[in-house]
This record gives structure tokens, C-alpha cells and sequence, in this order.
């Protein structure tokens, strides 16, 4: 990490109950407290549950420093389109973040790179931060062809949005391979997606590059975040199945320090 501010994710997915939610956010901000203030101090937090609970969380994380994302939303503001949640509407439930591209949304949901680029522009119309995810699936990976897929899904899902207009944007490189699976990138090879991904905003614009908080996804755990944060594209996790337990994603964020 350099001096890019390190930001942890937790991407709960379609797990908890609203009773099972609060406790956990609970439970999150006394193991990250435990040892005092300096993990909600030098490190951004986020937390991504269902969207049925933001609310909840919200009102028992407020005054933590914690912050909220929704996990995933809808391009238009509001309308005649039943089953689907918009940025407007998640700002008004506590967040100021939102995932978008996810693996799990583009495998089982259909969600494209074009999408992607509409549902980052409804974020950035609502001034919610995005954190735009990008990944190569093994197969891509084998062929030879990572850098080429993720750099490919980063570039269409920013499109043509002015660089001035990013600067709070979060990319997180998440390998398809690794979600889930207990498989892990290693370190250098994450570091080397991360660089790829970097020079790409480079490219669009230096400030954007060194600004961009690039973060790992992908069975992130407190055993190998201290060496997949040591790398120096790498400013942060985002973590789905350790997240799940207050201690070990307490210990995830307290690696970034
Ligand atoms: P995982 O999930 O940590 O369970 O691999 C990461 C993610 O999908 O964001």
C-alpha cells in the first residue's frame, strides 16, 4: 500500500436476517474496537448487506464511522420497474457506497460491461461511491488472457466519464476463480492484475491512477491479507465469506493498518 487511504469491504451477500444483521454489525464494531480506534481511525470500512436490512444497520452503525453499500442497483432513479432498488433510494437508506459488477451479478444475473457503465453513472448522479468489481474466470486466466478481460471490463464500465468526475471511484480486482473457492491469487500475481489496472487509469489521467483505490476480492482471509496488503497496488480487500464473522473480519481490516 502507498499512502492511498486502505478501505475494507465486506460483502455480506445474501446472508442474514435483520436480527442476524444487527448483531453482526454490532459485534464488527466491538472487535474493531477492542484494541482502541485506530482501525476505524486509519481505515475506510464498509459493510454490504441485503438491502432489506440497510436500514437496520444503518441506524445501529450510526456514529460508528462505519459506512454502508448496497450490494448492487438499478441504472433509472425510480419507475415502473418492479424488483429493482435505485441509487436514490439506497442513499436514503444510510449508504454511501454501492458494489456494482460483481462476478455473482454478472454470472447469474446477465449484467454486462455496458450495464456496469450505466449503473456507475446512477451512482455517480447520486454521489454514492462506486466500487466497480472486475475479474477473469480461470478459463481466461489459463488462456493467457487476464489482463486483457479485466482491463477490457474496467475501461467499458468507466466509458467515456471525465476522469474529474471519478475521484472517489473504487475498482476492486476480484479473480473469478478465487471467489468462494478458498483459492487465492497470490500476492504478486494480484499485484500484477492491480498494476495492469492501474496504468489503465493512468492512462485516462494521472491523478485518477494514483488517486483510485484499487482493493483484492477473493477468499480473502486474516491469514493472507497482511501479504496481499503489503503490495503497493494493493490498497484494501473486499471480502465476502470472512466477513461473515465479526473477529475474523476485525482481523482483515486491522492487516491494513
Ligand atoms: P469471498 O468473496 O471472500 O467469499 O471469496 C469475495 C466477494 O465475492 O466479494
Amino acid at each position: 500500500m502507498t499512502d492511498r487511504r486502505p478501505l475494507v469491504a465486506a460483502n455480506w451477500k445474501l446472508h442474514k436476517t435483520l436480527g442476524e444483521a444487527v448483531a453482526l454489525a454490532e459485534d464488527l464494531y466491538a472487535a474493531l474496537t477492542e484494541d482502541g480506534e485506530a482501525a476505524l481511525r486509519d481505515v475506510d470500512i464498509v459493510i454490504a448487506p441485503v438491502f432489506t436490512a440497510l436500514a437496520r444497520v444503518h441506524a445501529a452503525l450510526s456514529e460508528t464511522g462505519i459506512a454502508l453499500a448496497g450490494q448492487n442497483v438499478f441504472e433509472q432513479d425510480s419507475g415502473a420497474f418492479t424488483g429493482e432498488v435505485s441509487a436514490p433510494l439506497l442513499a436514503d437508506a444510510g449508504c454511501t457506497y454501492c458494489i456494482i459488477g460483481h462476478s455473482e451479478r454478472r454470472q447469474h444475473f446477465g449484467e454486462t460491461d455496458d450495464g456496469v457503465h450505466r449503473k456507475l453513472e446512477a451512482l455517480l448522479r447520486h454521489r454514492l461511491v462506486p466500487i466497480v468489481c472486475v475479474g477473469e474466470t480461470l478459463e481466461q486466466r489459463e488462456a493467457g488472457d487476464a489482463t486483457e478481460v479485466i482491463v477490457g471490463q474496467l475501461d467499458r464500465a468507466l466509458g467515456g466519464i471525465a476522469p474529474a468526475d471519478l475521484h472517489d471511484l473504487v475498482v476492486a480486482y476480484e479473480p473469478v476463480w478465487a471467489i468462494g473457492t478458498g483459492r487465492t491469487a497470490t500476492a504478486a500475481d494480484a499485484q500484477a492484475a492491480h498494476a495492469a489496472l492501474r496504468a489503465h487509469l493512468e492512462g485516462r489521467d494521472a491523478k485518477l491512477g494514483a488517486d483510485t483505490r484499487i482493493l483484492y476480492g477473493g477468499s480473502v482471509k486474516p491469514d493472507n491479507a497482511a501479504e496481499l496488503l503489503a503490495e503497493r497496488d494493493i490498497d484494501g480487500a473486499l471480502v465476502g465469506g470472512a466477513s461473515l464473522q465479526a473477529g475474523s473480519f476485525a482481523d482483515i481490516v486491522r492487516a491494513a493498518l
